[in-house]
């Protein structure tokens, strides 16, 4: 597959990606939704390239599967499931339909639940066992930790509600480091977890219990719980009235829009959570009408698909010139490779070609002085995607903005253009250098360029932006899953670690001999137990 694709690949492969700038390219390869521009023009994308893209959409017949997610079609078919995590945000929307059953009415009940009580802790109607609650502490993993996590460090100069803490690993230093800087009588800790089953979650969920139940008589009634198995959550000795339930068709990486929310609406408040809400469903008005041509979620996806699947490129990098975006590459690592990165297409068949590609990134400009010098002048490849705003959050300290975004534009350029060897030796020259020398130090000052990169680019990190954003990238998510033939909605490669440590846990414990195991893992427990795990 891409056979086409790949051919127009190889015979554009020598030319310069600058030199396919005229008048118009910048413009012609660019994207907006609102204020938000996406300019993937530094990339070897041409018309006819554009074209042969597209047709692959329609080969995919992805606007008839787009219309099956929005309107509720079991889409997720591993496990027989609708996928409207956009009915989460369809805030003044029509129907949407499960198995003929509008599920709005549930939807925007819940939605107010949440606030409802998001005020009480804000404004201390809800409080600890002494006093306002001042603390929230979020416990959950995955999907149930890295979308709140993210949006509460996005949209912090929105936070006005009580500080917010984020508890994910198993690892007890996790838990410890959060619990010791909080006061337990006004601490509200909410155990996020969709299945109310993962055991990390549970075990940090149990240990903030006991922490609590040192100090206040009635530790249970500081939790609240978030979850789709409601009937677990009792068993955990939640009132249900502290319990915000979801449906199976949210899948936990695309659920930060809903009740997984919480903590980011209690830090923020309604308001702007719903400011939030409605930035996402703007992006999916655009998606589900936008011709392909002008439909930026699709156009990620291409430009996704044309450096990874068609160039080989195995890797992307998320650079937000954003530094409240830090957490975007981890979020987007599980969105992106916990969807796309798998081994058989829908129907079970091995793929024939490349599944999704490794995502990963740091903030501009930190990355710039750790692993750009590998960007710029490794031997591979790496799509760059930047991400930057017009304007940051910081009165009086414009200026410093200007700098950050000097930066992002001239990464994006350096990229492009290099530098050759005649600029190179010029720079040497200057120096004094002659001879074998100057060849010596001028190569190593040499930048190929010619290296793809798109841009990002929006007015200010807002509520509405920062929603806009996700719901870009999960459409993103969508389309490329959608070429591929890939179910994007399941994780089942996610089983097998879990179902080993499981085993493993009797052994590590020294309850059960490990001699039945490889040797490598018998010879890992074994010195572990010796140095005392
Ligand atoms: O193990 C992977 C996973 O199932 C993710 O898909 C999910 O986001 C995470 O674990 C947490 O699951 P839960 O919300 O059910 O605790």
């Amino acid at each position: 597959m891409f056979e086409a694709l790949k051919a127009k690949a190889e015979a554009v492969a020598s030319r310069r990606i600058e030199d396919l700038f005229d008048d118009n390219r910048a413009e012609a390869f660019s994207v907006s939704v609102g204020d938000m521009l996406f300019d993937y023009s530094k990339t070897n994308i041409d018309a006819e390239t554009l074209d042969m893209l597209i047709g692959q959409l329609e080969a995919a017949k992805v606007a008839e599967r787009r219309e099956a997610m929005f309107t509720g079609e079991a889409i997720n078919v591993t496990e027989g499931r609708a996928v409207l995590h956009t009915a989460l945000r369809n805030l003044d929307g029509g129907a949407v339909e499960v198995d003929g059953q509008d599920v709005m009415p549930e939807v925007l009940e819940t939605l107010q639940r949440m606030e409802d009580f998001s005020e009480a802790v804000r404004t201390g109607s809800f409080a600890g066992q002494g006093g306002k609650i001042t603390d929230v502490v979020n416990i959950g993993i995955g999907g149930s930790d890295l979308g709140p996590a993210m949006g509460a460090l996005a949209l912090r100069p929105y936070h006005d509600g009580p500080r917010c803490h984020f508890v994910s690993n198993v690892d007890p230093a996790d838990i410890q480091d959060v619990l010791q800087a909080c006061d337990p009588a006004t601490t509200l800790v909410i155990v996020a977890s969709k299945t109310f089953t993962t055991a990390e979650t549970m075990a940090n969920a149990r240990t903030a219990k006991a922490w609590m139940g040192e100090t206040v008589s009635d530790p249970a009634a500081q939790f609240a719980a978030l979850s789709s198995a409601v009937d677990k959550t009792s068993d955990f000795g939640i009132d249900p009235s502290r319990v915000f339930g979801f449906a199976d068709w949210v899948g936990g990486r695309y659920s930060m829009w809903g009740p997984i929310g919480l903590s980011l609406m209690i830090a923020i408040g309604g308001d702007a959570f719903r400011a939030f809400l409605r930035g996402g469903q703007a992006m999916d008005r655009h998606f589900r009408q936008a011709e392909w041509h002008e439909n930026m979620p699709a156009l990620l996806a291409l430009v996704g698909l044309w450096h990874n699947q068609v160039l080989g490129h195995a890797t992307r990098a998320v650079l937000p010139y954003d530094n409240r975006l830090a957490r975007l590459p981890a979020y987007l690592q599980q969105l992106e490779m916990e969807s796309n990165g798998k081994r058989v297409s829908m129907d079970g068949k091995p793929l024939p070609y490349d599944s999704g590609p490794v995502v990963w990134g740091e903030p501009g400009t930190n990355g710039q002085h750790a692993f750009y010098q590998l960007i710029h002048q490794g031997t591979r490849v790496i799509p760059c995607e930047f991400l930057v705003a017009a304007q940051g959050h910081e009165e009086g300290l414009e200026h410093q903005h200007r700098m950050l975004v000097a930066n992002c534009l001239a990464q994006s350029e350096a990229l492009m253009k290099g530098r050759d060897m005649d600029v190179a030796r010029g720079l040497m020259e200057k120096k004094g250098l002659t001879g074998d020398e100057l060849e010596r130090q001028a190569s190593h000052r040499v930048f190929e360029g010619n290296r793809p990169s798109t841009t990002l680019a929006y007015p200010k990190l807002t509520p509405e932006v920062f929603g806009m954003i996700v719901a870009l990238y999960e459409h993103r998510v969508f389309v490329e899953g959608a070429i591929l033939g890939i179910n994007s909605y399941d994780q089942w490669g996610v089983e097998l670690g879990k179902e080993l440590a499981t085993a493993l846990q009797p052994m590590v414990d020294g309850e059960q001999s490990a001699a039945g195991k490889d040797g490598s893992t018998a010879q890992l427990v074994d010195f572990l137990r010796k140095q005392g795990v």
